[in-house]
């Protein structure tokens, strides 16, 4: 059987727009849940690729948490830039507020999920510190499985040089730990749905929730607030991954 994930990145859950409070990022974030959530089949899992909230505060985590939790699958989320590690850990999480990275394996129906933390406290850009790469060495070599390995930051240029200029800081480290049960890498961060490959596996961002980045040939504008949130769904077996591409 395949395994079948919804990925949904970048909420952004407390982002005001336009004075709104966050009312627009919580409708739009309910908007990919209740889809979801009305699946008429079942997926094995949702990833949730970073950037839950907008300023990492603990009331904006709380609200996530309601949301994630209403999820009737697994969630597998991890932070991106914009979350704050202490309060992700502490009111997401339910753990000590540690200021550790956040990295997380997860098992699911013969794969095996690494969600790392690719933030940098207090930077937009990401990298993957010493931690989290001995960490995830440690994963891809204990498992027989069949590996995805998500994190926020693509570590590549996607042609948005927004989001380029505050990728990926350390890919050549990250491809050196990539090993042979790896079937791709799956990203957030840059609010636009795009493939590419890294290190000759499939890169697959996911688009942002809470909005759009442009392209240049889109015009000179950076977001683009009117295209509708969108979300991915993964299927994976062992020749490697397909992914559908859903605006809501
Ligand atoms: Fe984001
Ligand atoms: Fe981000």
């Amino acid at each position: 059987m395949p395994l079948t994930l919804a990925h949904i990145s970048d909420l952004h859950i407390g982002q005001d727009y336009q004075g709104d409070g966050g009312a627009r990022a919580l409708r739009r974030a309910q908007q990919v849940i209740d889809y979801v959530n009305a699946l008429p089949g079942d997926v094995d899992g949702v990833l949730a690729t970073g950037d839950l909230a907008d300023h990492g505060a603990p009331e904006e985590y709380r609200v996530v948490r309601e949301l994630l939790g209403s999820l009737r699958f697994p969630v597998l989320p991890c932070p991106g830039n914009h979350d704050v590690r202490e309060a992700y850990r502490a009111t997401l999480l339910g753990e000590d507020s540690s200021g550790e990275p956040v990295n997380q394996v997860h098992h699911l129906a013969g794969f095996t999920i690494a969600m790392c933390d690719s933030s940098i406290p207090g930077r937009a850009d990401g990298l993957l510190d010493d931690t989290t790469l001995t960490w995830l060495d440690k994963v891809l070599s204990d498992t027989e499985d069949p590996a995805l390995v998500c994190f926020h930051h693509p570590p590549v240029a996607l042609h948005v040089p927004y989001v380029d200029d505050i990728r990926l800081g350390n890919d050549v480290q990250l491809a050196e730990v990539l090993n042979d049960k790896v079937l791709a890498v799956l990203c957030g961060h840059a609010h636009t749905a795009a493939t590419t490959t890294f290190a000759g596996r499939p890169l697959v961002v996911a688009p942002g929730v809470v909005s759009t980045l442009v392209l240049p040939a889109e015009g000179d504008h950076i977001v683009d607030f009117g295209l509708p949130p969108a979300i991915a769904f993964h299927v994976v077996d062992d020749r490697g991954l397909v992914t559908h591409f859903r605006s809501l």
